[in-house]
């Protein structure tokens, strides 16, 4: 056999492994519970969805057609009114407990991104444990507000006042 056909063989199993491979990354196993160490509620606060959700998944599998900038429905490619990966609210009001529905579910059912490279499994968890712990850290913010008025932990954290003054006015606006 020639070295140029073995080359061209080798090129291709290549080729056909990189599909195989990227293709259909396992799904981690796991559900929308809204449980949530405490020690990682913070990832459902909005810092951890811009500095770490948007860069490491949203923007790179979502944004093209999910994003703020992208305006009608050929920009969107279609894609929902409203719902915008860049965007912290719009994002959020699709995590619910409902099953079948939501960011997790498109995800996990791989409906979402619908072309393309397909999340890996590590991006996966990134998601659902964003989910669990955005719905764990929205039931902690309104159960310390319903009991002090007020967010003493987020203070003694140091930080966040603005970011968290302003999720609680969206969030008796959002409703759910
Ligand atoms: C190529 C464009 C495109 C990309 C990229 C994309 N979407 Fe979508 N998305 C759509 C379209 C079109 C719809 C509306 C039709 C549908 O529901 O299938 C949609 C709808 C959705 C919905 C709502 C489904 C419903 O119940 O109505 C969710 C949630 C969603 N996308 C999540 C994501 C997430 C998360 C990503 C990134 C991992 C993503 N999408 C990437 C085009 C896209």
């Amino acid at each position: 056999m020639s070295v140029r056909l073995q080359a061209l063989m080798r090129a291709s199993a290549a080729f056909l492994l990189f599909f195989l491979c990227a293709c259909d990354p396992a799904v981690p196993a796991g559900e929308v519970s809204g449980d949530c160490r405490t020690e990682d509620l913070y990832k459902g606060e909005q810092q951890y969805f811009d500095e770490v959700m948007v860069p490491e998944v949203f923007e790179v599998y979502c944004t093209v057609c999910h994003g703020s900038d992208k305006i009608g429905a050929v920009e969107r490619k279609g894609a929902t009114e409203g719902l915008n990966y860049d965007d912290f609210e719009g994002s959020r009001a699709w995590n619910t407990t409902f099953p079948g529905f939501g960011t997790w579910h498109e995800m996990q059912v791989q409906t979402m991104p619908p072309m393309g490279r397909m999340p890996s499994t590590e991006e996966l968890q990134l998601v659902l444990d964003w989910v669990n712990c955005e719905l764990a850290a929205r039931q902690a913010d309104d159960d310390d507000d319903s009991a002090a008025g007020d967010d003493d932990d987020d203070s003694a954290a140091g930080d966040d006042d603005d970011d968290s003054a302003a999720e609680d006015d969206d969030d008796s606006a959002l409703g759910p």
